[in-house]
């Protein structure tokens, strides 16, 4: 397909993700916090059932929500339910990992610095790892293990750790990152669809006929409600994690995207543990210095280019291995546009852009992109040198 239209293709499915995304994590929010909030009925008799209520006002509007304790004794002819935002977010994400990944293999997904994989066989690799993960969480759940939430939680940790691992030692460092975003994003939509939703409807099918709905149904719907909830935060970081090249293209990427995982696991039990009346002074601090550590462990360390460094040579480098898709008339297939139209035809483009072609080529090494022009250390070597010594121009 022809790169532009995958591009706008790609544009607008992203842009709707997004959308429903919000949509989707706006919702779970409103209803943890609605849950939290929720007190005793003031004055007036609360209706049947009841065990409590919730006043708020928003957008000049007053608004009172009743909680009850099981369910109303009669339905109301209209009942909301809250699904579509994670189907379409996960129909979204599934159509832009095709979009971005699989129809152009050669730019993310396959990295020849990591592994030659033919694109077929990244594209099993990746599909596998989305349906493969799906079966291994179910049956986990359903075993006896699922009903310990602190073994699972350590389980499920390590067993996704592995798999960043694996993946970074198959896939392009970006690839392999939202792969792991993208299982956990099917671990989260798919529990909606295949077990929250359908036990609530047997649920609410069983209380409309007056009987009393099996207890094991709305047990596994809170066990996978409970897994979404602390998986939210890690998704949120994969899907911006894109822009980080300083996380995904570190040597040890699978082990920082474990680190701000935790982090963000972290956070979020510090928001239910509020939610519950339970202050806790420490889970906040030492998540920040968690993510300061991540920062400094993960500081690049250079090894000092003796060699002379001046501009001739860089500029020979950049025109040598990025001109060929950073440029006014790119000559790369891939590319028939300047990649986010960064040019560096003219010298000034080149001084002017030292520190991001410095953090591209030499810090985080994502440029030239999966190394297409085959760029050389000693080149990477020269820029670095010649950026730390004040990056001169002619
Ligand atoms: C095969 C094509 C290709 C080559 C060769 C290439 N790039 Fe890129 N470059 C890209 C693409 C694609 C992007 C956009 C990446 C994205 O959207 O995240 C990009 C983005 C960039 C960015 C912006 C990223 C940011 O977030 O700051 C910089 C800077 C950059 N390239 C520098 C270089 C340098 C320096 C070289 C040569 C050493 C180079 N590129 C070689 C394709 C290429």
């Amino acid at each position: 397909m022809d790169v532009q239209i995958v591009d706008w293709l790609s544009l607008v499915t992203r842009w709707l993700h997004i959308i429903f995304g919000a949509a989707w994590i706006g919702t779970s929010f409103y209803f943890n916090w609605l849950n939290n909030h929720i007190r005793a009925v003031e004055g007036d008799a609360a209706p049947k059932g009841v065990d409590g209520e919730l006043w708020s006002v928003h957008g000049g509007h007053f608004y009172r929500v009743l909680k009850y304790e099981v369910a109303p004794e009669k339905l109301p002819k209209v009942l909301h339910w809250f699904k579509y935002e994670a189907y379409f977010t996960w129909v979204t994400g599934a159509t832009l990992l095709v979009l971005v990944y699989y129809l152009q293999p050669s730019s993310y997904l396959v990295d020849s610095q990591v592994r030659a994989l033919h694109p077929h066989l990244a594209i099993t690799i990746g599909v596998g790892t989305l349906v493969g993960g799906w079966v291994v969480y179910h049956l986990l759940c359903k075993s006896p293990l699922g009903r310990y939430p602190v073994p699972f939680a350590l389980l499920g940790f390590a067993l996704l750790t592995g798999l960043a691992f694996g993946l970074t030692q198959l896939f392009g460092p970006r690839a392999a990152y939202i792969h792991v975003g993208a299982l956990i994003g099917t671990i989260m939509a798919w529990n909606v669809f295949f077990v929250i939703i359908p036990n609530q409807k047997v649920l609410v099918a069983a209380m409309t006929a007056g009987q009393t709905p099996e207890a094991s149904l709305g047990q596994a719907a809170a066990q996978r409600s409970l897994h979404n909830n602390y998986l939210t935060l890690p998704v949120l970081f994969i899907m911006v994690s894109n822009h980080y090249p300083m996380t995904f293209g570190h040597e040890y990427n699978w082990a920082l995207l474990a680190g701000i995982s935790l982090v963000g696991a972290g956070v979020r039990h510090w928001f239910n543990l509020r939610g519950k009346g339970e202050k806790n002074v420490w889970i906040l601090p030492v998540a920040a210095a968690g993510m300061v550590g991540l920062a400094l462990v993960s500081a690049p360390q250079t090894t000092e280019y003796e060699g002379e460094a001046t501009f001739a040579m860089v500029r020979d480098i950049v025109e040598r291995r990025c001109v060929e898709c950073h440029s006014s008339a790119p000559t790369s297939e891939l590319y028939p546009v300047a990649p986010q139209g960064i040019m560096f035809d003219q010298p000034q483009a080149i001084l002017d852009r030292a520190p991001r072609i410095y953090n591209q080529a030499v810090v985080t090494q994502q440029m030239p992109l999966s190394n297409l022009t085959g760029i050389t250390d000693e080149e990477r070597a020269i820029i670095g040198a010649w950026y730390r010594r004040g990056a001169a121009g002619p």
